[in-house]
């Protein structure tokens, strides 16, 4: 099967999936999208409102601050692959609940199995949780650990490993916001490093 079918499958799945109960919920699940050849793919939190509307990652506020940050590493969406710890919205925008994760995070592992991307940036403590437990690399938090490069066994994939704010951090944070533009450079730089851009 070819990386699209995989993803395909998974994505139908998805829509039907009721393994925890935030299918009840849902107007759309969210199962991420983008280039199946992708080299890099961009692990979030969870859908949002908008996006559970549109069944598409990252179309809100922070989704359109996304799209600014690509371009300060010099990508466009249709080069990336963009998805979610958890693939339906929690409700109020919650935290995702750890057993939510456990029951979601499969549908995760199937697509970065299928894409095996050679970078993976993390947006935020969820992904950024959930990506260094499976390189067991050790998490004291965001703030730690992001802005900087690890190089990883994820799922059997090495890969790079590229942990930064989420990106709705920057929407109420000046502070949080110059520190996402500096990582998304240095993002750009190390692209450029491996031969990626
Ligand atoms: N925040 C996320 O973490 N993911 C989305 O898809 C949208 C907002």
């Amino acid at each position: 099967m070819s990386r699209a079918s995989v993803l395909e499958a998974v994505a139908s799945e998805i829509k039907a999936c009721t393994k925890c109960s935030l299918w009840r919920n849902r107007k759309n699940a969210v199962p991420g999208e983008g280039n199946p050849n992708a080299k890099v793919m961009f692990i979030g939190e969870a859908p949002g409102y908008w996006e559970d509307i549109k069944g598409r990652p990252f179309v809100g506020a922070a989704g359109k601050f996304l799209d600014s940050l690509l371009a300060e590493a010099g990508l466009l969406r249709g080069q990336v692959f963009i998805g979610n710890v958890l693939k339906c919205r929690p409700p109020g925008n919650r935290e995702p609940a750890p057993a939510e994760i456990e029951a979601c995070t499969p549908f995760l592992d199937r697509q970065i199995r299928a894409i095996q991307p050679r970078l993976i940036v993390t947006l935020g403590n969820y992904s950024t949780a959930y990506i260094f437990a499976k390189a067991g690399l050790p998490f004291n938090g965001i703030t730690e650990v992001r802005g900087k490069f690890y190089q990883a066994n994820v799922l059997g994939l090495t890969v790079v490993v590229f942990p930064t704010l989420h990106p709705a951090a920057g929407l109420y944070s000046a502070k949080y916001k110059q520190m996402l533009i500096e990582d998304f450079r240095m993002l750009r730089a190390k692209l450029h490093e491996l031969g990626l851009a």
